[in-house]
């Protein structure tokens, strides 16, 4: 068995982020015309939508080495300089949540990413000295969920930035075909529908729902994904038509009867229900917000009169009053 590797190799492979990959492409072949390094390019969007597997693709269509790494592994300036220092003519470092960087080592890469540089400070007190390290060309590749958080100088110093957003329902299916024909499963065009129906927008939830329903069709069928054995596994998985899962229900139902129907602020809203308000506000609310469930207002969540109204809940309107 093993796990079947499913990311695209090249932009050619890769379905959606029409606009990103549109742009991207002729970046990389200006860079190469140019025979420089890939200007610094930041990737943000809620989690799941292919960041990692871009930076793969633009090693690869740059024809170079890819380094990767995230904002939390890289704890001391030190890292980061043996990071730096490795890395060949060209090559890409990828910093996945590159928001969590810490201060100090987030100064690091200012003149790293603007000069090519590395600044140490060599000796202590009135001695202290700083010496430049030259460094290769090469390009930094930054992910986030959070765009917001990264500080401004940072930000700042990345020439591109491209924002992913959450797939259509057809580019879904799509990318579920192409995953079935490499998994080795047959699948019927319902059955790949289905599935990227309830994916809420992310290749990383359809891949996922893939395998599960590829289990049911395996020992509850003759092997073939239909809807009707996708609509089976995700049933037992608790997703509902629209891809919703427990924690989906959860928020929205203790919005409605804890709170009225909102505003209620994030950190209650997360402990009410025991989950984290990090993991509420970059995994559940971006899909939330896109199918029109969730509002976010100044002081806090909404759910909307749709959300009621998929959960079964009678809607009354502010203040209680008949709309
Ligand atoms: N697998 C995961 N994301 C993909 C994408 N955007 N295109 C093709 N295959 C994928």
């Amino acid at each position: 068995s093993g796990e079947v590797s499913l990311r695209p190799k090249l932009l050619s492979e890769y379905i959606g982020q029409e606009k990103a990959k549109e742009n991207l492409s002729i970046f990389i072949q200006a860079a190469q015309r140019r025979g420089e390094s890939l200007d610094h390019v930041l990737l943000h969007g809620p989690p799941g939508l292919g960041k990692t597997t871009l930076a793969g693709i633009i090693a690869q269509e740059m024809g170079v080495n890819l380094r990767i790494t995230a904002g939390p592994a890289i704890e001391k300036a030190g890292d980061l300089a043996a990071l730096l220092t490795n890395l060949g003519e060209h090559d890409i470092l990828f910093v996945d949540e590159i928001h969590r960087l810490n201060r100090t080592v987030e100064e690091i890469l200012y003149p790293a990413m603007e000069d090519y540089a590395l600044d140490i400070m060599v000796g202590k007190g009135p001695t202290a000295n700083s010496i430049r390290l030259d460094l290769p060309p090469f390009t930094l590749i930054g992910a986030t969920t959070r765009s917001g958080q990264l500080s401004a100088p940072l930000r700042d110093r990345f020439g591109v930035t491209l924002r992913l957003e959450l797939y259509t329902p057809e580019e879904l299916a799509l990318i579920v075909k192409r995953s079935a024909t490499l998994l080795n499963v047959p699948i019927e065009e319902d059955g790949a529908f289905e599935i990227a129906r309830r994916s809420r927008g992310t290749p990383r939830i359809a891949n996922r729902m893939l395998r599960r329903v590829r289990d049911f069709a395996q020992v509850k069928g003759d092997g073939v994904i239909t809807k009707e054995l996708a609509d089976m596994a995700l049933s037992a998985l608790e997703i509902d038509y629209l891809g919703l899962d427990p924690v989906d229900r959860r928020m929205l139902s203790a919005i409605i009867e804890h709170y009225s129907g909102g505003p209620v602020g994030l950190e209650t809203l997360a402990a009410t229900i025991g989950e984290e308000s990090i993991t509420l506000e970059d995994v559940y609310e971006p899909y939330l917000m896109q199918i029109g469930f969730l509002t976010r207002t100044p002081r806090g969540r909404c759910a909307t009169q749709k959300a009621y109204q998929h959960l079964h809940i009678d809607y009354v309107g502010q203040l209680g009053m008949d709309v």
